[in-house]
């Protein structure tokens, strides 16, 4: 899947630019910094498609990439962002406009950082999601990360959320972008949603 037939299509900055909606897509959410843009590389083994970097607030556009008959997209990121407030406010409602207003989103994937679990934010966002009927599916990212009973914690945490939100699909895909650990199981999901 994906192999030799990804490319970065446009990065949109309103609404009225989302490519036509002709074909499934899923989307990649998440706090600032959780890891959304470096799991769209290593889905798709191409280290430098989505910017990925250290500083919160990296992805400021909705970034549409074509792998095979679907689209992926990357969306910038909630919370704390490297940015001045009018500007991050301006992401933050395309970010929420599109993931109410997507007619063609299969799914969007709800990154979590392994380390902390679901925080407050992460449920504003899955409980848009409920109101809007797209489900969503929680992936732990950066899994190589936590160390003793840290993973087994923010598990829990995590699953307490999902059980509070309808639209939340149960299983949680445990990943990582630096060890390739979950990346074939998300990709194998990836595949039946097309
Ligand atoms: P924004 O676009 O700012 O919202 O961030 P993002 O969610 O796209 O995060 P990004 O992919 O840019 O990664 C943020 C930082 O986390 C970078 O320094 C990555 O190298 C690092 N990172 C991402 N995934 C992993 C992972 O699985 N393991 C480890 N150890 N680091 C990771
Ligand atoms: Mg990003």
């Amino acid at each position: 899947l994906f192999a030799g037939q990804t490319e970065f299509l446009k990065g949109v900055v309103a609404m009225s630019g989302l490519p036509p909606a002709d074909r499934a897509e899923v989307c990649f959410a998440g706090r600032s910094n959780v890891g959304k843009s470096s799991l769209i590389n290593a889905l798709t083994g191409r280290r430098g498609l989505a910017r990925a970097s250290n500083t919160p607030g990296r992805t400021q556009e909705v970034n549409f990439f074509t792998a095979g008959d679907i689209y992926l997209v990357d969306l910038p990121g909630y919370g704390f962002a490297n940015a001045p407030v009018k500007v991050v406010q301006t992401w933050q409602r395309l970010m929420k406009d599109y993931l109410s207003g997507r007619s063609t989103l299969r799914r969007a994937f709800l990154l979590i950082d392994a380390r902390h679990g679901a925080k407050a934010v992460d449920e504003e966002i899955m409980a848009l999601l409920d109101r809007s009927a797209v489900t969503f599916q929680a992936v732990m990212t950066k899994i190589d990360k936590p160390r003793g009973d840290d993973l087994r914690r923010a598990l829990d945490v995590t699953r307490a959320a999902l059980a509070r939100h309808p639209a939340a699909f149960p299983e949680i895909v445990l990943t990582s972008s630096e060890t390739g650990q979950g990346i074939d199981t998300l990709r194998g999901l990836i595949a039946t949603l097309e």
